[in-house]
């Protein structure tokens, strides 16, 4: 059985005082941690203070890391930094690092290798242009950020590590995938984990959605056997709309 799981990316949002209201609101909330695992993914400089606000069980995510262990890398932060700073999960190969600040498959790649060899999980994202699925080229694109991504992670090593599908045409436009699109897509991805490693691991690993996803359309997701969770921008910002989304069990 896969435990749903939801992750707020604030992305560059909030500063550290925001960011603590906004934690303590969430968290005061009540939401089952038995019955979803959830967190948060705030800006570098919020995480060592928001950690003192979670528990054990709570996602503490960055959104980005760079690979290598120390040195000369001027603005770069490092895993053991962030597993200082408390830290279990990492962002990695998001849209916005991919397009925004050129990052590749290669590095990406090497990125999800020094998480897991240093013991944090990675939440791997992959998703294709609007202009790849008008092409209908969104599975190709997909499977290959996967496999790419996924170069060197060995059989132990995959079970550290989540999927996030996020479709870019979906990221901060309204317009969310349909559960039926996301399905499909989930579907492949899992069918290629299969390929990649086996089974059993295809089965357990956790493929989240993300992508526009509101109060209003989490349930419709959630419904679907092949969505593991959301990962969740502009409406993980408002206590509100984050709990209603947390909450959509109930
Ligand atoms: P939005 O929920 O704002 O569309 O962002 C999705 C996202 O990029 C989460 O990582």
């Amino acid at each position: 059985m896969r435990k749903p799981l939801i992750v707020g990316n604030w992305k560059m949002n909030k500063d550290i005082k925001e960011g603590v209201d906004l934690v303590k609101a969430i968290v005061n909330s009540k939401i089952d941690q038995e019955k979803i695992d959830y967190g948060f993914a705030p800006p570098f400089v919020s995480i060592y203070e928001i950690k003192k606000y979670l528990n054990e069980k709570h996602i503490l995510a960055a959104q980005n890391m760079f690979y290598e262990d120390s040195g000369a890398y001027t603005g770069e932060v490092s895993a053991d930094m962030l597993i200082s700073a408390g830290c279990n999960f990492v962002i990695l190969g998001h849209s916005e690092r991919r397009h925004i600040f050129g990052e590749t498959d290669d590095m990406i790649n090497k990125k999800v290798i020094q998480a897991l060899n240093k013991g944090l999980n990675v939440i791997l994202c992959v998703g294709e242009l609007l202009s790849e699925r008008e092409a209908q080229c969104e599975e190709e694109t997909v499977l290959r950020q996967i496999s790419l991504g996924l170069k060197g992670v060995d059989n132990s090593m995959i079970e550290k590590v989540v999927i996030a599908y996020e479709p870019v045409w979906a990221i901060g436009t309204g317009k969310t995938a349909s559960k039926d699109d996301a399905e499909k897509m989930h579907k492949s991805i899992r069918n290629h984990i299969a390929k990649l490693y086996d089974e059993d691991k295809a089965k357990n690993i956790r493929i989240m959605y993300g992508g526009s996803v509101k109060p209003e359309n989490i349930k419709e997701l959630m419904s679907s056997e092949e969505i593991d969770g959301a990962l969740v921008g502009g409406a993980s910002l408002k206590a509100e709309s984050f709990i209603q989304i947390l909450k959509y069990y109930e």
